[in-house]
């Protein structure tokens, strides 16, 4: 995230999706703002239902055009996103911006070989001929770590392992150069193996090509590996944000804390009980009033005033900086200590 006025690779400004549906309008994403540069890495992170996934397809474009409203602003360059025509979006798509996915299979075709898929999204954006793109896709085949490229790049999807299909995807998203990654939950269907050679593997592309990557999970261990930046959703709304640093080792607000608590320490001691947060995710068509985390939240009673269930906590950024709740910083120092000591 930048703390200066110039403008970030990918600047995403209030954001809002709703969607319309026969019980209602679901608020999916309420207000998000968030910026990215290149060669960097934001972790967004937050439990099943917090707009994660919605936020990213709205980037890419891909969500559903007839059922949704949206509002904000979404800069990828300079170039406003949310006003784009279908055309210019899908020129982008493959081009500047990719995406994977954590279902390898849901996105390859069964019908057609590796090497065709990845060859001719290469095609598509380049109008490479049929065997310059051949060329190319046994070159991201190798690039990915699929031995024996020039044998395999004529396999079906099926034939291939879920970690090599998980490469091949990350060759075909890659297979452009873009400059923007968003990696939705990829690694989450892979064992921890696999899942650390993918982790690196993107680490080691990014290097080279200096792409920016969001990162969705609802894994915060998978955040600490990976992430440069973080930001913690709850309920369609950002809740906190700053360095991976300071969001794991300081965190500022009780539903990242409740998260940091349900997981294990990374490096601390591993008796430490785990508590996972109480109760559930909220409804996003009829979400609490106030601070949306309020149901759950076992710091509410401290804010005087019943204040946490009548009025929602703004967002106060500050360099990158900021966190979403009435709590006083005193406060939090004295709450969250005991947490910040156990994971040092
Ligand atoms: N097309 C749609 N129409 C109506 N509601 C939708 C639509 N797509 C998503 N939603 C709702 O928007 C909310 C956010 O969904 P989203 O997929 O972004 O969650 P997520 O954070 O990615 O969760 P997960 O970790 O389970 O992938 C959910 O309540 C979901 O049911
Ligand atoms: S604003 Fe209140 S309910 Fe929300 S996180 Fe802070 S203390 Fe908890
Ligand atoms: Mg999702």
């Amino acid at each position: 995230m930048t703390s200066t006025d110039q403008q970030a690779f990918l600047s995403v400004r209030d954001l809002k999706v709703h969607f319309s549906t026969e019980d209602g309008i679901v608020k999916a994403v309420d207000g998000l703002s968030f910026d990215l540069e290149k060669g960097k890495t934001l972790g967004i992170v937050g439990e099943s239902g917090s707009g994660k996934s919605v936020t990213n397809l709205t980037i890419l474009g891909l969500h559903d055009r007839h059922r949704t409203a949206i509002d904000g602003e979404i800069l990828l360059d300079g170039k406003e996103l949310t006003t784009a025509r279908e055309s210019e979006l899908e020129k982008l798509r493959g081009n500047k911006m990719a995406m994977i996915f954590q279902d390898a299979l849901a996105s390859l075709s069964p019908y057609h070989t590796i090497g065709k898929q990845i060859g001719e999204t290469y095609r598509k954006h380049t109008g490479a001929s049929k065997s310059e793109a051949r060329k190319r896709a046994i070159e991201m085949l190798r690039r990915v770590g699929i031995p024996q490229p020039d044998m395999r790049v004529d396999d079906y999807p099926h034939q291939f392992s879920g970690g090599m299909r998980q490469r091949a995807m990350i060759a075909m998203a890659l297979v452009c150069d873009p400059e923007l990654l968003i990696a939705d939950e990829p690694t989450t269907a892979l064992d921890v193996t696999v899942q650390a050679q993918i982790m690196d593997l993107l680490k080691d592309l990014q290097q080279e090509f200096g792409t920016a990557i969001v990162f969705i999970t609802h894994d915060l261990g998978v955040i600490a590996d990976i992430a440069d930046d973080v930001l913690v959703m709850y309920g369609g709304r950002c809740v906190e944000r700053g360095t991976k640093e300071e969001v794991l080792r300081t965190p500022q607000h009780p539903y990242t804390v409740g998260l940091l608590s349900s997981m294990p320490s990374l490096d601390g001691p591993v008796d430490v009980p785990l508590s996972p947060i109480p109760g559930s995710p909220p409804s996003l068509l009829n979400p609490p009033s106030g601070c949306r985390f309020h149901p759950r939240c076992t710091f509410a009673e401290k804010v005087p005033g019943g204040l946490c269930s009548t009025e929602r906590p703004l967002l106060k950024v500050e360099a990158g900086r900021g966190s979403a709740c009435h709590l006083t910083l005193d406060q939090r120092q004295e709450f969250f200590a005991d947490l910040a000591a156990t994971r040092h």
